[in-house]
């Protein structure tokens, strides 16, 4: 409950690396979570360095676009998410380590393909969720990013994901906070949320 309690997004990070044992840590706690018929669906791709690190976060800041501007209902014009990278926002989403995350569906054990993928990318996100607190419990701040997803194609020429049975869940962005973190209170009390039956 302390670590739940802790954790809370974080989008702005030190340059600082994440070394090799709390990399290893965070990768265990993602094979450490539940997977549906034991299946492990899940491939993780690992990203800390030079050019790839550079261009993954270049293509976050354009997946936040099209979220930011084309996505959302109450949609942002281009000039305000200009306006807003060249103010901090060129300096968010930029992690030392992410880990993509596919659903790995090349190796089919079930009858139905749609309940098969749906199992593989809720397994990915007990991985990811698993992965978030463990480096929580390390003092790493994360983020979980789903906007990757608006531009898939691109992610996977990017990490060299060529298999179309690879299918992206999401990319965690990871390193020491910025700041102090502070935990998001929730709109929705459990009263909201919850029925007891
Ligand atoms: C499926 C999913 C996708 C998300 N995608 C993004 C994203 O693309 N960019 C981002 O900044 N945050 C993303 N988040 C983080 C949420 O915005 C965040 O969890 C939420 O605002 C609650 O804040 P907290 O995590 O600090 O409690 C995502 C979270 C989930 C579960």
């Amino acid at each position: 409950m302390e670590v739940l309690r802790q954790r809370s997004s974080v989008r702005l990070f030190k340059e600082t690396q994440i070394d090799e044992s709390s990399r290893k840590l965070i990768l265990e706690a993602a094979i450490r979570a539940p997977t549906a018929g034991g299946a492990e669906a899940w491939h993780f791709v690992v990203v800390e360095s030079g050019e790839a690190r550079i261009r993954l976060h270049k293509l976050l800041l354009e997946a936040h676009r099209e979220y930011f501007t084309k996505l959302m209902k109450k949609a942002w014009s281009d000039e305000k998410f200009e306006s807003w990278v060249a103010g901090s926002g060129s300096e968010y989403y930029l992690a030392p380590l992410y880990v993509a995350v596919f659903a790995d569906l090349r190796e089919r054990v079930y009858n139905d393909p749609r309940i098969e993928e749906i199992w593989a990318h809720q397994s990915c996100a007990a991985a990811i969720e698993n992965m978030m607190l463990a480096a929580c419990g390390l003092g790493i701040g994360s983020c979980w990013f789903g906007v990757p997803l608006l531009l898939e194609g691109e992610l996977k020429r990017l990490l060299g994901v060529n298999d179309p049975e690879l299918r992206l869940s999401a990319v965690v962005g990871l390193g020491y906070p910025k700041s102090e973190v502070r935990p998001r209170p929730r709109r929705k009390g459990l009263d909201a949320v919850m029925k007891i039956i």
